[in-house]
């Protein structure tokens, strides 16, 4: 992988100086950063002092709130063909759960990307993933180099999605996989949408992965496969009752709460579903 952050100077810094002039993230609030910021950077460190702290087998369930359950990780996995020593690029891969997951289940070697520095920082010690400051719309990886890439949960955090979906094609080896959970909306941004989240409809992501040149070889409702088994639910509850016993007053958890909570509520309403897609670049 060459192009790493080091070397062309692709730094958190360069990253925040773009997102200002674009706008992006849009709103910064009283705890002093963005509400996209308190979710994805503030509590990805949190995150990996709370499972320091319980123990190694509650950072795959931890790491994995934001994503897939391990019926959703399994269905990529076998549809995406990922597999020992797979070079597997997770975009905005968070804190490393589900990379953390194809480790485990299959023996791929993956390479973490997110704009969150402690999201990477995370990654990297709780699970020894390399993981490099970046955003899925300039990834620091050389053309062709990824094997498969997974990008989960992150397309609806994307404004130029369509840049998105190129920037992966170009590291993609042809004829690679693609792995997707998408959040898809019956509007772009329906009323009470978490901040700076955008959702593609299923029209607009089929038409985006097409121009990006992508085909879509199988999809599937995360709803639709089996809910997590008993020992992941009672790991990932245990994490939530230390992780809001040590933040729970903090302005920056009781935004990222927030976050959470207008999407599940969209979702309860019908506005949005997850999608999890496998698709192949042409
Ligand atoms: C809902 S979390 C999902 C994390 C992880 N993929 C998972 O499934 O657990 C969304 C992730 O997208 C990342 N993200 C936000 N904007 C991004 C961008 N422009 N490019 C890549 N990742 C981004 C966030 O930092 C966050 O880690």
């Amino acid at each position: 992988m060459r192009r790493a952050a080091s070397e062309t100077g692709w730094g958190w810094d360069g990253l925040r100086v773009r997102w200002a002039f674009d706008g992006y993230p849009p709103r910064v609030t009283g705890s002093g950063g963005t509400p996209m910021e308190a979710e994805f950077d503030t509590v990805a460190g949190w995150t990996e002092e709370v499972v320091v702290r319980l123990g190694p087998e509650y950072a795959i369930p931890a790491g994995c709130r934001g994503s897939a359950s391990p019926a959703g990780l399994g269905w990529l996995i076998r549809t995406c063909g990922i597999g020992p020593g797979t070079r597997l690029v997770d975009v905005g891969g968070g804190v490393g759960g589900p990379a953390g997951y194809a480790v485990r289940h299959t023996g791929a070697a993956p390479v973490v990307v997110d704009p969150m520095l402690a999201a990477c920082r995370a990654a990297s010690r709780l699970f020894g993933i390399p993981a490099v400051a970046g955003t899925g719309e300039r990834l620091p990886i050389a053309d062709g180099a990824a094997d498969a890439v997974w990008c989960l949960g992150v397309v609806c955090t994307v404004r130029d999605k369509r840049g998105l979906f190129r920037e992966i094609h170009r590291v993609l080896r042809a004829g690679g996989p693609l792995g997707l959970l998408v959040v898809v909306g019956d509007e772009e941004r329906p009323a009470g949408a978490p901040e700076g989240n955008t959702f593609p409809t299923d029209d607009g992501l089929r038409d985006l992965l097409r121009d990006s040149g992508f085909r879509i070889d199988a999809q599937t409702d995360l709803d639709d496969l089996p809910v997590p088994p008993a020992d992941w639910a009672a790991r990932t509850a245990e994490f939530d009752r230390a992780l809001r016993a040590d933040h729970g007053d903090d302005p920056r958890f009781v935004e990222a709460q927030d976050q959470s909570r207008r999407l599940s509520t969209l979702a309860r309403d019908g506005h949005v579903v997850a999608r999890l897609l496998h698709a192949v670049a042409r």
